[in-house]
């Protein structure tokens, strides 16, 4: 008899953007030592993971076409490490994923390490593996330092490379807006200009992150907004000086403050309020200063299954 072919799973995943970002040394293994604050928002990519056919991956929705439909792509390389992570590399011959992005590619709002959790989590379902939730981060912190966040979710203090993670008190939602820029920006690259950045002098640092964790638990936008920071911000910036106006025109437009996401290059707004977020997004989509805005709120959870 044939074993019967369990049912597609469906998982929705979410964005990160970094609340703040303190950028340290260079450590032997060529990562930078992080301190972060990650914050999941509702801007979110949906990954399925279907049995019985033949392998592979198909994408559609925001920056489609420049995502890899090869080994390259974080969730096809995410089902094959779950696979052998449970002693059956067999099983990564058999799955197609089916993803679509609603994660700017390459924007610094982890679109790609969100695509390698919604695999792990639907792989381990489809599978009927029973993994924990840390279980699966120690496979995703294999693949990426902001994959083992995709998977939780919320608002957590990260370090190592990031993938080092402790909840944090953040029962407030806050909204935002996001600004896309024309194309995307390569981490490595951001990361290398930080390193030049401070060769050649001594770029101003964000310091530690403990009055941005008070003003979190607090839920006071107005307390937050003038501590958002990111060491890698100015290294985008330094690649893409358009940025500069990205982010005056956002706060022209009337948002608390902004910071550029990550390493970039999207830009995000925070404002007061869900009715506030509307109007900054509605001015900033007019002032033709980046390709797509979106308004978002955050915190939301990791990856979960998504019923249809
Ligand atoms: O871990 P992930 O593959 O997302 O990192 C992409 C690149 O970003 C790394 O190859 C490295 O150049 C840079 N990076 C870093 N320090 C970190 C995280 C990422 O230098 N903590």
């Amino acid at each position: 008899m044939l074993a019967a072919v369990p049912p597609p799973v469906t998982v929705r995943v979410p964005s990160k953007i970094n609340l703040h970002l303190s950028v340290g040394d260079v450590r032997d293994d060529g990562y930078h030592e992080l301190t972060t604050v990650f914050q999941a928002l509702s801007l979110t990519d949906e990954v399925t993971a279907l049995a019985g056919g033949d392998s592979g991956v198909e994408v559609s929705g925001e920056g489609a076409r420049s995502v890899p439909k090869n080994e390259d792509n974080l969730a096809v390389r995410a089902v094959r490490a779950l696979a052998e992570h449970v002693g059956r590399p067999e099983r990564a011959e058999r799955v197609r994923l089916v993803i679509r992005k609603g994660i700017p590619v390459a924007g610094g709002m982890a679109g790609g390490s969100a695509d390698a959790a919604g695999a792990l989590l639907a792989c381990s379902i489809l599978w009927g593996l029973d993994l924990h939730r840390d279980e699966l981060a120690e496979v995703a912190a294999t693949l990426g330092s902001d994959v083992p966040f995709a998977l939780y979710g919320g608002t957590a203090l990260g370090t190592g490379r990031g993938e080092q993670l402790v909840p944090v008190l953040s029962r407030h939602t806050f909204h935002w807006v996001l600004a896309f820029d024309q194309r995307g920006l390569s981490t490595p690259k951001v990361y290398g200009e930080l390193d030049r950045l401070r060769e050649a002098g001594d770029p101003p640092r964000v310091g530690a992150p403990e009055a941005l964790l008070e003003a979190l638990a607090s839920g006071d936008p107005h307390r937050l907004a003038p501590l958002l920071g990111n060491d890698l911000q100015a290294a985008a910036i330094s690649l893409r000086p358009g940025l500069r106006r990205t982010l005056r025109a956002g706060v022209t437009a009337g948002a608390l403050a902004g910071v550029v996401s990550g390493s970039g290059p999207t830009c995000a707004f925070l404002c007061s309020d869900a009715d506030s977020a509307l109007k900054v997004a509605a001015e900033l989509a007019g002032a033709g200063v980046c390709r797509t805005v979106r308004v978002a709120h955050g915190p939301v959870p990791g990856a979960r299954v998504h019923e249809e």
